[in-house]
């Protein structure tokens, strides 16, 4: 079997390729304006200015909440997260959260556990990575401050229920790690009660890395993880409390804010359901396919389930690094094997310390690619 042109499968690490609107809207913005916002009044500062208000806008509007100075900007999800972990937890709370939990929520929590006196309650899944809504109502107590869930794992391709947990969710906060499911199932803030949702901006909304942020519940008040300039209030010295300003302090990453943008717009012109199909059908190819090849496991919900386009294997007689490799040097297939930064998960599916093959297709393969690569794990799998 001959290499392929490369073909990228690792779009849960980060989509790719980006759509042409994206890669346009952030070279104008290098060639055309200076980037630095609100910091002076001349027409390239208030242009960049218009150009994260706009994005706010998009944003806010994307996840159906209704006052767009509640958007934060940051560096990524993991960043988003630590705010609302570090800002939100006191010594004697209680966390609620799941088995499926990627790093970014586990290593600040467990933290937390050492040096703050927080405690955490896990809720069981089930083989594939699910946890049953009707476990949460069990596992509150006064104590609990917040739940916490990843809406969609990156290592099984499960999908939490968010409608459910938020009926479930009692005196506590609801925090929602959106890092996979942003831009590719319906996310809708106030309608799940969620209170502090966090989403990246590299993967399911298209934009480039170093974006992501958080949208904050109407009344809910936090202390920032950071402080300094943010070009209001500058007779201050001490913090604005203004929204959104509180929480972006330092010079904002307008070029990668507006390529954010870009990749919200092309999700609206192209219907955040069509993305949603066709990464469905290419999931459904990449499942059927692989359940046909002696000796791969898949580890998460069966084709047909409501899940996303995560497909993590294991094959018997071959590490998860070996087959990286071989797809890689061998087909020009590039997909991740390991861990995932979610060890937790891993563990909860029984696929640690090994971790598995993930297989994550997105809205730009083909169904020609997934053939491509299930006749490539096949050779694989002869060869052995
Ligand atoms: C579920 C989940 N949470 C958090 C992250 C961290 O994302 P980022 O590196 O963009 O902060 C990822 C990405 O790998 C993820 O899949």
């Amino acid at each position: 079997m001959p290499k392929s042109p490369p073909i990228y499968l690792d779009n849960a690490a980060t989509s790719f390729p980006k759509p042409p609107e994206v890669v346009e809207a952030i070279c104008r913005l290098v060639k055309e304006i200076s980037l630095s916002p609100g910091r002076s009044a001349h027409r390239f500062s208030l242009a960049a200015s218009r150009v994260i208000f706009a994005a706010r806008e998009l944003t806010a509007d994307f996840f159906g909440c209704p006052d767009s100075s509640r958007v934060v900007f940051t560096s990524n999800v993991t960043e988003a997260l630590n705010v609302g972990l570090f800002g939100l937890l006191a010594p004697g709370d209680q966390v609620l959260t799941t088995g499926m939990e990627h790093n970014s929520v586990m290593r600040p929590l467990r933290y937390l556990e050492k040096t703050r006196g927080i405690s955490l309650a896990i809720l069981p899944t089930s083989a594939t990575g699910a946890i049953d809504p009707d476990d949460i109502p069990k596992r509150l107590n006064s104590k609990t401050r917040l739940i916490i869930i990843n809406h969609l794992s990156n290592v099984t391709g499960s999908l939490a229920d968010l409608a459910a947990i938020g009926k479930r969710k009692g005196g506590a906060l609801l925090m929602v790690d959106a890092a996979q499911s942003a831009g590719v199932f319906p996310l809708e803030m106030e309608a799940a009660e969620i209170d502090f949702l966090a989403f990246t901006g590299h993967k399911g909304l298209f934009g480039p890395t170093g974006t992501g942020g958080f949208l904050l519940r109407p009344g809910l008040k936090l202390p920032p993880l950071k402080m300094g300039g943010t070009g209001s209030n500058s007779e201050q010295e001490e913090q604005p409390q203004l929204m959104p300003d509180c929480y972006e302090s330092g010079t904002p990453n307008t070029l990668g804010i507006g390529g954010l943008a870009a990749g919200l717009e092309f999700i609206r012109r192209t219907g955040r359901e069509t993305i949603r199909l066709k990464e469905e059908h290419l999931t459904r190819l990449l499942l059927e396919g692989a359940s046909q090849i002696p000796g791969l496991t898949v580890h998460g919900p069966p084709a047909g389930a409501e899940r996303g386009a995560v497909v993590s294997l294991t094959m018997a007689g071959r590490s998860t690094a070996d087959l990286a490799f071989l797809l890689d040097r061998q087909y020009g297939v590039m997909a991740r094997a390991g861990l995932h930064c979610a060890p937790a998960a891993h563990r909860s599916v029984g696929t640690f310390p090994q971790g598995a093959l993930r297989l994550s297709p997105g809205f730009f393969n083909t169904e020609a690619e997934i053939q491509f690569v299930l006749a490539a794990l096949e050779q694989i799998g002869i060869g052995k």
